[in-house]
């Protein structure tokens, strides 16, 4: 028991067809390719259409997570989906994907941690798998991010994007697979990243609406200013706890928020840049499906070695923040 380590067996990822470039966007609100080409190293994001949700692409990233795996649904006993955009406020997103592919014998439900919602999901399967309680696990992150950004609010609207990524998590007896995980949260600062309606603090109304509060208020300055810091800090203890340094490091593959905070997190680290793996130019902020995206682009794309060390890190709504390290 003691031995069991949560393996990824097999990743997976869907994104809408719609790209919505910089270009796009300057024709939609007051903006320049070159202002966010520079603050954030975004140039296109994908886009839901109208009659799209986030089980729509938590399904097929799911199956090609399986197919990778090379599992059954059946064979699946938990399906953690991560995200602040489900296809409704109940029943979960997770409920909807478990039956949609056919997962007869798992639980599923969903939980939130902002842009930290994989690594949460990380920490969540590890838990369950190293207890013994479950044996495979369906992670899901994912966002559908444009049905609550606000095309009016440019501070906002040239950032986030939609789409989602899978994990299958496995009970193995293997040096490999998850090493460590490091989660936080710090609810004083809880109204940096928020949707403030919707909810029962202020239920739909007329005027909700007509004051735009179901979308995404931001921050984004102050925001920046704590993340860099504390995605440092949960990288050196997550690395700490699995007895490594960030020299050890091969591939660092962090939320897609902020280039330059990307940057900024490795250079504190001392990582040059082919360790860091860094897509947010095509996808945007995807938030919970960030890593999940981006650890499938690098495993399909070849480029992991067995033993390769992976360290994930993510900053988000809540606010919250953490690290993973995962033995490839
Ligand atoms: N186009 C042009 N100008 C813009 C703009 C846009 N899309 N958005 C904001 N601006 C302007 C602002 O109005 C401001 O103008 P002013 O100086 O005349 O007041 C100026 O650009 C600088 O704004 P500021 O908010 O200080 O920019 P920034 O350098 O902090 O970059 C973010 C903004 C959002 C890109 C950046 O703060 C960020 O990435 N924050 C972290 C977000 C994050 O990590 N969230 C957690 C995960 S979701």
């Amino acid at each position: 028991m003691e031995k069991l380590k949560a393996r990824i067996l097999g990743t997976g990822r869907s994104l809408p067809e719609k790209v919505l470039t910089n270009a796009d966007l300057e024709k939609i609100v007051d903006t320049s390719d070159e202002w966010i080409t520079t603050r954030t190293g975004i140039k296109e994001r994908r886009i839901a259409r109208e009659d799209e949700a986030l089980s729509d692409f938590a399904i097929v990233a799911a199956k090609n997570a399986l197919d990778m795996a090379g599992i059954k649904p059946e064979e699946i006993d938990l399906v953690l989906v991560a995200t602040v955009t489900a296809d409704m406020s109940f029943p979960s997103t997770g409920c909807i994907v478990q039956h949609k592919i056919g997962a007869t014998n798992a639980a599923a439900f969903d939980f939130q941690a902002g842009c930290t919602g994989f690594i949460y999901g990380l920490s969540i399967a590890n838990q369950f798998i190293k207890s013994g309680a479950a044996k495979k696990i369906l992670l899901i992150g994912g966002e559908v991010l444009s049905k609550i950004t606000d095309f009016q609010d440019r501070t906002t609207c040239v950032i986030f994007g939609d789409g989602c990524g899978a994990v299958i998590l496995s009970a193995e007896n293997e040096e490999k697979g998850i090493l460590s995980t490091s989660i936080h949260s710090d609810g004083s600062m809880a109204d940096f990243i928020e949707m403030p309606a919707g909810g029962s603090r202020i239920p739909a109304s007329i005027n909700s609406v007509q004051q735009r509060l179901h979308f995404i208020k931001m921050k984004g300055n102050e925001t920046f200013k704590v993340a860099v810091k504390r995605i440092e800090s949960a990288c050196r203890e997550s690395l700490e706890k699995a007895n490594l340094s960030a020299e050890n490091v091969r591939w660092f593959i962090p939320h897609q928020a902020n280039v330059r905070i990307i940057n900024a997190v490795a250079e504190r680290l001392g990582w040059p840049q082919e360790t860091l793996y860094i897509n947010i130019d095509r996808v945007g902020n995807t938030s919970a499906g960030s890593i999940p995206i981006a650890l499938d682009e690098v495993v399909r794309d070849g480029k992991l070695k067995e033993d390769d060390i992976l360290l994930f890190s993510a900053f988000g709504s809540g606010l919250t923040w953490g690290s993973a390290v995962v033995r490839w």
